[in-house]
């Protein structure tokens, strides 16, 4: 009997694809999938060729604008692809944003990122895809450097600290420092 590679099954792709549009309430998506170092399905990069060429010139063009120190245009390029990005934004230099899946980034009201933060919104293990919704609600400002990891919300009003790598929720009003990040209250 041919096996079935785990998560080369059309079942969890098309699972993937719900997740994606939004069809079910979840904030993250993981399933059982062989090695990433070969084609696991999941990512826009397995595709038939144009595809393929699709997603990685989106890729680069978003990379690339996402370095520059302009604001507009990354706040153009982020909502073109699908990421929802609120009013009075501000995205420094050399900012990295996950290019494969952007259209899982929410961006609330009055966000800061500051310069070289990562913002993640997959992640693939040896044996395991997960992709999730990250949300920065309003007021947030993220320090430099800091890395968050798929699947986080940031509460309203919170602080990460410069070089933090937040992997779980931080509560509003909040500050998350260190790596891994702790939470602290914070003293307006
Ligand atoms: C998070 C931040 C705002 C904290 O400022 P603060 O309220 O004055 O906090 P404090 O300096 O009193 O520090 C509070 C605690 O957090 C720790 N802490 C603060 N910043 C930290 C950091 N970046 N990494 C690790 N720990 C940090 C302090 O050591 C202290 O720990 P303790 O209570 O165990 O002694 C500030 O440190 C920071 O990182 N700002 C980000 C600046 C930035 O990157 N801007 C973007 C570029 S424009």
């Amino acid at each position: 009997m041919k096996r079935t590679e785990p998560g080369t099954d059309s079942a969890g792709t098309a699972g993937f694809r719900d997740f994606l549009a939004g069809r079910t309430t979840d904030r993250v998506f993981r399933h059982p999938t062989r090695h990433p170092a070969r084609p696991t399905g999941f990512c826009p990069c397995d595709g038939a060729l144009p595809k393929a060429l699709w997603f990685y010139g989106k890729a680069a063009v978003m990379l690339t604008v996402l370095k520059l120190p302009f604001n507009a245009p990354k706040l153009a390029l982020l909502r073109g692809f699908g990421a929802k990005v609120g009013r009075h934004v501000f995205i420094s230099a050399d900012v990295w944003i996950d290019p494969v899946f952007p259209q899982l980034l929410t961006i609330e009201d009055d966000v800061m990122v500051g310069v070289g933060a990562k913002i993640a919104l997959h992640e693939f293990g040896p044996d395991y895809f997960s992709a999730g919704r990250v949300i920065l609600r309003r007021g947030v400002v993220i320090g430099g450097f800091a890395l968050i990891g798929h699947g986080v919300e940031i509460g309203e009003g919170a602080v990460v600290a410069g070089g933090a790598a937040v992997g779980r929720d931080v509560p509003p009003g909040t500050m998350a420092v260190g790596n891994p990040a702790r939470i602290l209250p914070r003293i307006p």
